[in-house]
């Protein structure tokens, strides 16, 4: 078979990421901002995104990291709380301040202390993002002692994202970073106001890549991965070309030496890396004829934006992964650091 030597796409959103702040803000935004022309910012910062005002600053913050002509936007999200006022979240919204709401259920992840223990201390606001047209994005997991971790989506899923979904039928709600089949099947079942990011990491490897064969620090986040069956319902998903899945990374940078800990961090460093490894996946399911859909087209539809104007080039050129990233002396370690991958993007 003939191999595709290069191919032209609309530069890609990122659905998902996490910028951090300070030193590492500034070293890392251009990761994203160079392959992509948006990105949904997510707010569990140490101090989170809960006011306009930690918005506007934080969004400054972002814009000062970019090149002086970079067209690149980021997209604010509100960290909601059981303290989230609506009229603060209707005026922001309409401010163009937040572009969304982000639900992340009480230490489900990193930074979520201060996140939703009862999805029913929110419902004023959950009532005003439906009514206002803001969407909501969940870290879709349920936390608890006695469920095992491999069965947080699964039970986020059951418990509460079917009765949201029927409490509140209008509102535009992405499930984040999706690990599962059932997650993959829940979506394709839904017909309307419901979509999914998936992450490279969840489509490249399973939770033994993670464990049998030495711990792997580096390939902890959460969701967790999860078995065999439930990564290739991922890629089955991508490869279906179903508009409902979009391009989110996750990319979640850590101090290495947070990673590699007697306690880790959850959270995988991607960006530099996550449209090569994309384009790589989607080669292997043969399925590069959806791959502009899912990095370029299918977010923008769910959120009613335009598609980007620019565009972007996959060269097939292999290049290797930087085995350490620098922020002043200290260290992250990037996603498949030191490890060859097959597309270069221009
Ligand atoms: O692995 C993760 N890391 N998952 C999340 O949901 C949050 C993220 C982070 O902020 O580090
Ligand atoms: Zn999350
Ligand atoms: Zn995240």
């Amino acid at each position: 078979m003939i191999k595709i030597k290069q191919f032209t796409i609309i530069k890609p959103d990122d659905w998902h990421v996490h910028f951090r702040n300070g030193k590492i803000l500034k070293t890392i935004v251009k990761y994203t901002s160079n392959f992509y022309e948006r990105a949904m910012v997510m707010p569990n910062l140490s101090s989170p995104i809960i006011t306009i005002k930690s918005a506007k600053k934080y969004k400054k913050n972002i814009l000062n990291a970019l090149k002086k002509n970079s067209t690149f936007t980021p997209l604010m999200t509100c960290y909601l709380t059981i303290d989230t006022d609506p009229d603060d979240i209707e005026y922001a919204f309409y401010e163009k301040i937040f572009f969304a709401a982000k639900l992340y259920p009480k230490n489900s992840t990193s930074y979520s202390k201060f996140g939703i223990k009862k999805i029913k201390t929110i419902t004023n606001v959950l009532e005003r993002m439906q009514k206002i047209g803001m969407p909501l994005l969940v870290h879709g997991e349920i936390v608890d002692k006695n469920m095992d971790i491999f069965d947080r989506e699964k039970f986020f899923i059951d418990k509460i994202l079917i009765k949201l979904r029927k409490d509140f039928p209008e509102l535009k709600i992405v499930l984040e970073h999706i690990s599962t089949k059932e997650a993959v099947d829940y979506i394709q079942s839904v017909k309307k106001n419901l979509g999914a990011t998936i992450t490279p990491h969840h489509l490249m490897y399973n939770r033994n890549d993670m464990l049998s064969n030495g711990i792997r620090p580096h390939l902890y986040c959460l969701p967790i991965l999860k078995s065999k069956t439930h990564q290739e319902a991922l890629r089955k998903a991508i490869s279906s070309g179903n508009k409902k899945f979009f391009l989110g990374t996750d990319s979640a940078p850590h101090y290495y030496y947070n990673k590699e800990s007697h306690c880790g961090s959850a959270g995988i460093f991607n960006s530099l890396s996550s449209l090569s490894i994309y384009a790589e996946i989607f080669e292997k399911m043969h399925a590069l004829n959806h791959f502009e859909s899912f990095c370029s087209r299918n977010g923008a539809l769910f959120y009613s934006l335009p598609e980007n104007k620019n565009t972007i080039t996959f060269i097939r050129k292999s290049w290797k992964i930087p085995d350490k990233i620098f922020v002043g002396e200290k260290i992250i370690i990037p996603f498949l650091a030191g490890k060859m991958v097959k597309w270069t993007i221009e």
